[in-house]
């Protein structure tokens, strides 16, 4: 509990500092999950729209090579240097530390020189296709935050694929398709992000941009998340309210920035020329320097802290919700249907806190969404009426929680947390009608006093 309160207070410096950050720390603003706040019942914590911190998510993934055996080493051989074509005896010994070339050092800190590399095997049995599928593999759901960067440190393949799962590897979709010359590779007209709209920005396209040849000094590849939350966001991403707006409502947009596995998928070596050179083959091979993958784990707004433990990342739930992705309510808090926490109302957001099963007579009311509107209240069994949690239902303005549902308002105020003027809502706030609201407000809540057979819920 302190623990988590401390991250809480930890994240709202993320928070904070971002905001100072000339390119904001993407979706930074909703790393605060709950905050206390003070009202007449002392301190109390207030619910909101919460994840976890965007970061470095390299450091929690498995990689899987297919052919196994691909890496270049075992048994050694020699390559050709990069950027001289012709110098061939580079050697590459698996069995022999400085000449290994292992796949965990795609995820190794770079920065140093000369940059430590994976290496596969070189293309000697050409004219069949050299080909690796890269697996990278969460076990857990993920949101991509910021440009997948792959930087080779051979040149940039000629052909290759970026896949995406959702499913934990049973299925596989295209994410984006690299090619020198598209037309030939795939079958399709190249293109680049820029060419994409808000209406087309789920689009799976071929790019040519980042498959230029052999010699050239250009050795990254993008997947342009950035580009993509620009759609909505807006150039340099300042009007973010916009996309978590988006993203709230449009759940295939939010799938599309949403993985539990990548794989690449190279299908050609960089050859740099129209003709494979057949009498230098130790010339062709892949090598990838870095792998850049930066997201956070998806917990449905329901929390604020994923924890990587036992080699596994788990969301560290609130809201009394459970489940590795927060994904569904804790036993005895099924009030009400799951539902994810809400972007919406821009900036707080909604928690949609789980809250605790009602043990009336048959199945618990089909509440909507949110908050449930008064009709559906009519359902629930009076009896439960003194079941409140104001931790839960946070009202304002004097209102007082009424069954973990709503609130019930002084006769001036209305709204499902007693936050709006009754007046507002009727547009007849006038400069002296401050007060114009009739004494114990609507009939909706007469009917209410009625159904619930209480002398007198309403008096405040
Ligand atoms: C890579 O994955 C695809 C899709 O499952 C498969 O068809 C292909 O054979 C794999 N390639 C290699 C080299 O394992
Ligand atoms: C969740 O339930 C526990 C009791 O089991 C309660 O103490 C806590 O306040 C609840 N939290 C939320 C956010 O509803
Ligand atoms: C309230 O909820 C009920 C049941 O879900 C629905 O039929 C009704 O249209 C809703 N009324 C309003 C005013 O939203």
């Amino acid at each position: 509990m302190y623990l988590s309160r401390f991250l809480s207070i930890h994240a709202l410096w993320v928070t904070v500092s971002s905001v100072m950050q000339p390119y904001p720390l993407v979706w930074g603003h909703y790393d605060l999950c709950k905050t206390q706040i003070y009202t007449e019942e002392g301190k109390v914590w207030d619910y909101m729209a919460c994840q976890p911190e965007s970061t470095d998510m390299t450091k929690y993934l498995k990689v899987k090579l297919d052919p196994p055996d691909i890496t270049c080493g075992d048994p050694p051989e020699t390559f050709c240097a990069m950027g001289n074509p012709y110098m061939c005896n580079n050697e590459c010994d698996a069995s022999t530390p400085e000449l290994a070339h292992p796949p965990e050092l795609m995820f190794d800190f770079e920065g140093r020189h000369p940059s430590t590399f994976w290496q596969s095997a070189t293309w000697k049995e050409y004219p069949k296709p050299l080909q690796v599928n890269i697996t990278l593999s969460w076990s857990k759901t993920i949101e991509l935050t910021d440009n997948i960067v792959i930087t080779f440190e051979s040149g940039r393949p000629d052909q290759m694929i970026l896949e995406k799962s959702l499913d934990y590897g049973r299925t596989w979709q295209p994410y984006q398709y690299y090619a020198t010359d598209c037309l030939d590779a795939f079958h399709m007209d190249p293109k680049s992000v820029k060419d994409l709209s808000q209406h087309t920005v789920l689009e799976i396209i071929c790019t040519e941009e980042y498959s230029t040849g052999y010699t050239t000094n250009s050795k990254i590849i993008h997947f342009e998340i950035k580009d993509r939350f620009a759609f909505f966001a807006g150039p340099r991403l300042r009007n973010m309210a916009s996309l978590y707006g988006q993203l709230d409502t449009t759940k295939k947009l939010r799938d599309f920035f949403t993985v539990t596995d990548l794989r690449i998928r190279l299908l050609r070596p960089a050859v740099g020329e129209i003709f494979v050179d057949e009498l230098h083959l130790a010339r062709y091979f892949y090598a990838i320097s870095d792998i850049k993958v930066r997201g956070r784990c998806k917990c449905n707004l329901h929390a604020t802290v994923c924890v990587y433990d036992n080699s596994k990342l788990t969301c560290e739930c609130e809201h009394n919700t459970t489940g590795p992705d927060c994904g569904k309510c804790k036993k005895n808090y099924q009030g009400r249907p799951w539902s994810p926490g809400s972007y919406l109302p821009i900036p707080k957001g909604t928690a949609n806190t789980c809250i605790p099963s009602i043990s009336s007579i048959g199945n618990p009311p089909k509440f909507n969404r949110i908050w449930p509107n008064i009709s559906s209240l009519e359902v629930s069994n009076p009896k439960q009426a003194n079941v409140c949690d104001n931790e839960l239902l946070h009202c304002q303005n004097g209102g007082t929680c009424h069954n973990n549902v709503r609130c019930l308002c002084p006769a001036a105020y209305t709204g499902i947390l007693c936050e709006k003027l009754r007046c507002e809502e009727a547009g007849s706030c006038g400069s002296d009608s401050g007060q114009g609201a009739p004494p114990y407000g609507s009939p909706a809540l007469l009917l209410l006093t009625t159904l619930l057979g209480t002398a007198s819920p309403l008096v405040f």
